[in-house]
């Protein structure tokens, strides 16, 4: 089937235009070792579209310029540009104010800041943190490290085969000493979808506070932080189609309130003297220094873009992609899909029998293919499984058919060399 015909087969199915989508993104017309890039590894970072490309570039040659401090037209201008990208992060997840918004790297550190202080103020020997088996290491290391620092016990809601929690073994560890429970809400190495609000409710049902590592869910679904409850939560830009190096960090505002800052310096104060320093308010008091200006005007410039989208017709278009990859690769002997939950979403991550996906990337890679392979930051669940590491395609909705008919005859060619 030509790609005009697939793709027009799947916007019938899911009245989804991907190619009209595929027309914004410059560098899916690239090609990778002399063949046409097919990239599967956006769980990893998605490409940009051009309307993002251009905003950063407008941005650089127009009016590059320091924001809040400056009182010369570049600087309101940024200023200006920079806070209104707060307000479209504010709509995008419907908290209830632009001081619920805090900018920071990424997730990572949107976790880290949570951590070191929210948990340093909140948390001692006494209490207990719950995180899952399932989580990406961003959403591990740091409560380890806070458990170090303050004798908090740190307990894991295990996974079954398919890679979903077990819901009851989480109400177990659930408790009056539980302080917060933090787990992603969709898996970026099995692309589990967790029933957060379950889990949210139950957690404040002991007093709990939750935050939600949504690092592999804005792209794929519609997230409303008022309609979820959620105490926190965190994600980047550059999975949703926007630059690296820039994340945000949604807490209830009361809570933001009272936790004392994250880093000390420029933006975060009122007032400085030799011997006190008042803090600044929200959301400045946790933006210290000259912050990604770049990052955050090209997040509010993705985030007009995803919003044009309907991300519903989107998810059940990846859902239909994912669907068809299943079904190629069970007809492959000695493939063995890794995270087989009932309700995941575009992550196709797998096992081929006798060769390493190391080797498996590799020569995808030949083809112009790029997935990835490894622990995908997430090595509890490795463990878990038994196994070193996996081959991870991810899709976006601007993946089609053709894209996965290309992961599925790299795969018999990976099988062909090594046999
Ligand atoms: N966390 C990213 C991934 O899953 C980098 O690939």
């Amino acid at each position: 089937m030509n790609k005009q015909n697939t793709a027009t087969k799947l916007t019938n199915e899911a009245s989804f235009d991907v190619e009209k989508v595929r027309a914004d993104f410059p560098i899916l017309f690239e090609q990778v070792r002399g063949k046409p890039l097919v990239y599967l590894d956006n769980a990893a970072t998605a490409q940009k579209p051009k309307q993002v490309i251009k905003t950063l570039d407008t941005y650089y040659r127009e009016y590059n310029s320091n924001i809040h401090r400056g009182v010369h037209t570049l600087s309101e201008k940024a200023t200006a540009v920079y806070e209104e990208a707060r307000n479209k992060v504010k709509e995008f997840i419907n908290a209830d104010s632009i001081k619920e918004i805090i900018f920071t790297r990424g997730t990572t550190e949107s976790i880290n800041l949570v951590a070191q202080t929210f948990g340093r103020n909140n948390l001692s020997s006494n209490d207990e943190i719950i995180i899952t088996e399932l989580e990406h290491h961003s959403n591990i290391v740091p409560w380890q490290i806070l458990s170090e620092q303050t004798g908090a016990t740190l307990k894991y809601v295990p996974i079954n085969d398919a890679g979903e929690l077990i819901l009851e073994e989480y109400e177990k560890l659930l408790n009056e000493k539980t302080r917060l429970v933090t787990i992603g809400h969709i898996s970026n190495a099995l692309g589990t979808i967790n029933p957060i609000e379950t889990i949210i409710e139950k957690a404040h049902a002991v007093g709990a506070k939750v935050l939600i590592d949504g690092a592999q869910a804005v792209p794929h679904t519609r997230v409303d932080v008022n309609e979820l409850n959620c105490d926190f939560y965190a994600f980047s830009g550059h999975k949703l189609f926007g630059p690296t190096g820039i994340g945000v960090l949604y807490g209830k505002q009361a809570l933001l309130e009272a936790m004392p800052p994250y880093q000390g310096g420029g933006d975060m104060i009122k007032t400085v003297s030799m011997k006190k320093t008042t803090y600044n308010d929200l959301p400045h008091k946790f933006e210290a220094g000259t912050p990604h200006i770049a990052g955050v005007i090209g997040l509010g410039s993705a985030i007009d873009y995803v919003s044009e989208i309907d991300l519903h017709e989107a998810a059940e278009y990846e859902n239909q992609l994912l669907q068809y990859a299943n079904e190629q690769a069970a007809q492959i002997s000695g493939l063995v899909p890794v995270g087989t939950a009932k309700n995941k979403t575009s992550i196709f991550s797998f096992t081929l029998d006798g060769i390493h996906p190391h080797d498996i990337g590799t020569i995808l890679d030949d083809e112009g293919i790029a997935i990835r392979a490894g622990h995908h930051c997430a090595m509890p669940v490795m463990e878990r499984f038994k196994i070193p590491a996996t081959a991870r395609a991810s899709f976006a909705f601007y993946n089609t058919r053709e894209d996965v008919d290309a992961l599925i005859q790299g795969i018999d060619k990976c099988k062909q060399v090594f046999s």
